[in-house]
């Protein structure tokens, strides 16, 4: 199976989560997209969805589910979303697409996350993918030097030869070299740091069931 053949798979399978009659939490990138397009098969049991970006957003309003604003709606009972990287324990680095404070912020609403990934997601220690850190822009070069003297390499992400300007209008810095045994410190710590918006880092809101897709079919784990 292909790598998007399992993402299309776990995609499919996460439909078992949502629950009829309640708005559902939906992330963002090439597995949710899987996820968007199953929702669609089933949009007539829901109210719609609360969406991470403006990418899910216009997938979601071509299939002809509504969107609705966070600030409308309570709490949330489950947020579906990806991973760059899942641990032994589900907490994750998010944000390899970019998304990771609205997706931060529509997990953090939801009563349970469940993350869809493929198995090449799952590692034994969360920092070998570059870890997404939203940035306020006249911060970034006194960021750059914090993750330096926490060994991290930090550079600013690009976009057709200019920094990318997230959904939220800031930049994004990808910090490569961390390895982050203690996810949940390191998302305080980072967090405090003046001009971080978002780190990549979910530990606080981390996830409650993985759902894994392998070449053996869907490998469910719970944390
Ligand atoms: C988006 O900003 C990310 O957090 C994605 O959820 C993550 O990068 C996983 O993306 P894929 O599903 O495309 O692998």
């Amino acid at each position: 199976m292909t790598q998007d053949e399992l993402k299309a798979m776990v995609g499919r399978a996460a439909l078992d989560y949502v629950e009829a009659g309640q708005i559902v939490g939906v992330g963002t990138g090439s597995t949710v997209n899987h996820f968007i397009d199953a929702l669609a098969g089933i949009k007539d049991r829901i109210p719609g969805a609360v969406s991470s970006s403006e990418a899910s957003t216009a997938r979601l309003a071509r299939h002809g589910i509504a969107v609705f604003d966070c600030n409308a709606v309570g709490e949330l009972a489950v947020y579906i979303d990806g991973a760059d990287e899942i641990d032994g324990a589900g907490c994750m680095i998010k944000g390899g697409g970019a998304a990771l404070t609205r997706e931060k912020i529509v997990a953090a609403q939801a009563r349970r996350f469940v993350c869809i990934a493929d198995a090449s997601k799952r590692v034994p220690v969360l920092g070998h993918f570059p870890l997404p850190v939203e940035v306020i822009p006249m911060a970034a070069q006194r960021i750059v030097r914090q993750f330096a003297a926490l060994g991290g390499q930090a550079t600013l992400r690009l976009q057709d030869g200019a920094p990318l300007v997230t959904d939220n209008g800031q930049h994004i810095l990808d910090v490569r070299g961390l390895a982050i045994a203690d996810p949940l410190g390191f998302e305080s710590a980072v967090n405090q740091w003046p001009g971080v918006v978002t780190v990549g880092v979910f530990a606080h809101q981390r996830a409650s069931v993985c759902l894994l897709g392998t070449a053996d079919g869907v490998q469910t784990l719970r944390f």
